[in-house]
C-alpha cells in the first residue's frame, strides 16, 4: 500500500482530528437522514482516528454493531469495546466482510487509491441487500479562491497540488464519486457538496492549512516548489491576514444496494 501523505508524521493524529472536527457533523447529518438507528450494523472503511465510528456506535447502541477498519489502527484500537470493533486491514488487498451492513461509509479514502473501483465494489458487497453506501471525497477545485487575492496563497497551493499529483492521489476525485457509485450498481444515488469558509485566526491560525502544509513543507522545499519566504508569507496570511478562503469541496454521495444481492 502506498500513501501520498506520511502516516508517521509527528502531528498526523492532530491533522486527522482536525479533519474529523470539520467534517463529522456533515457525515452524521447524512447518515441520520438515511435512517441510522439503534440496532444498525455499520462499517467505516479507512476510519482514521475513529470520529465517525464513535458517532455510529453512539447511534446504534448496544444492539447494533460498528466495525472500523484501517490499514493503520493505532488510533482506533483504544476505542474498541461495546458495539465498536476494530480490524486492521489493507482494503486494496483483502475483501471486506460481505452482505452484512446496513450502512457502509468511507471518507477521504478512495481518492488516495491507485485503483479505487475494486475497493468501492468491495464496499458495495459489504452492504446487505438494500443497505446504504456513503462515500465522501474531496475535490480541490475551490481552494484557489481567496479574498483579497494573495500571491503567497497561490504559490503555496500550486506547490501543494503539484506535490499531491505525484500520487497515488486524485485531486479531482470528489466530482467522480456519484458516477462511480452508479457504475458500482448502487441505486437512488444522491449527492451533496460543501466547501467550508476559512478565515485567519491570530492565535490558532488556520489548522486545516497549517497541518497539511507543515507536513508537506520539507517535500515542497526539497522539490524547489516554494522557498522559506513563501511558507512564512502563507503562515502569516492565515494567522494575521484579513482573508477569506474556502476549503476543498467535500463531495458526499450515497446510494442503496439493490434488494436482491445479485441485481
Ligand atoms: C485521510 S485519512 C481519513 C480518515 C477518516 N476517514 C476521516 O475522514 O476522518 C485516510 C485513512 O485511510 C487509511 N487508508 C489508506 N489506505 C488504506 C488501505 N489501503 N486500507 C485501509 N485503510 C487505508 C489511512 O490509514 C487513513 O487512516
Amino acid at each position: 500500500m502506498s500513501y501520498v501523505l506520511d502516516p508517521a508524521w509527528h502531528a498526523e493524529r492532530a491533522r486527522l482530528e482536525n479533519i474529523s472536527a470539520l467534517y463529522d457533523p456533515g457525515t452524521a447529518e447524512i447518515c441520520d437522514r438515511l435512517g441510522l438507528a439503534p440496532g444498525w450494523r455499520c462499517l467505516d472503511v479507512g476510519a482514521g482516528t475513529g470520529g465517525v465510528a464513535e458517532r455510529f456506535a453512539e447511534r446504534v447502541g448496544p444492539a447494533g454493531e460498528v466495525l472500523a477498519v484501517d490499514a493503520d489502527t493505532r488510533f482506533l484500537e483504544p476505542l474498541a469495546g461495546g458495539a465498536l470493533s476494530v480490524r486492521r486491514m489493507d482494503v486494496t488487498a483483502e475483501p471486506l466482510p460481505g452482505n452484512r451492513f446496513d450502512l457502509v461509509h468511507s471518507r477521504l479514502l478512495l481518492e488516495h487509491l491507485a485503483s479505487p473501483e475494486p475497493v468501492l465494489r468491495s464496499m458495495v458487497r459489504a452492504a446487505r441487500p438494500g443497505g446504504w453506501v456513503v462515500v465522501e471525497d474531496i475535490d480541490w477545485t475551490t481552494v484557489r479562491a481567496v479574498d483579497p487575492p494573495s500571491p503567497a496563497h497561490d504559490r503555496v497551493v500550486t506547490a501543494l497540488l503539484t506535490a499531491l499529483a505525484v500520487g497515488p492521489y486524485d485531486q479531482n476525485f470528489g466530482r467522480k464519486v456519484p458516477r462511480l457509485l452508479r457504475a458500482a450498481g448502487l441505486r437512488d444515488v444522491q449527492v451533496r457538496a460543501v466547501s467550508l469558509p476559512l478565515t485567519a485566526d491570530p492565535v490558532a491560525g488556520q489548522p486545516a492549512w497549517d497541518l497539511l502544509i507543515d507536513q508537506l513543507a520539507p517535500r515542497l522545499l526539497a522539490a524547489g516548489l516554494v522557498d522559506e519566504d513563501d511558507l512564512d508569507a502563507f503562515h502569516r496570511l492565515w494567522h494575521d491576514g484579513d482573508i477569506l478562503g474556502f476549503g476543498p469541496l467535500m463531495v458526499s454521495a450515497w446510494g442503496r444496494r439493490a434488494e436482491s444481492a445479485d441485481a
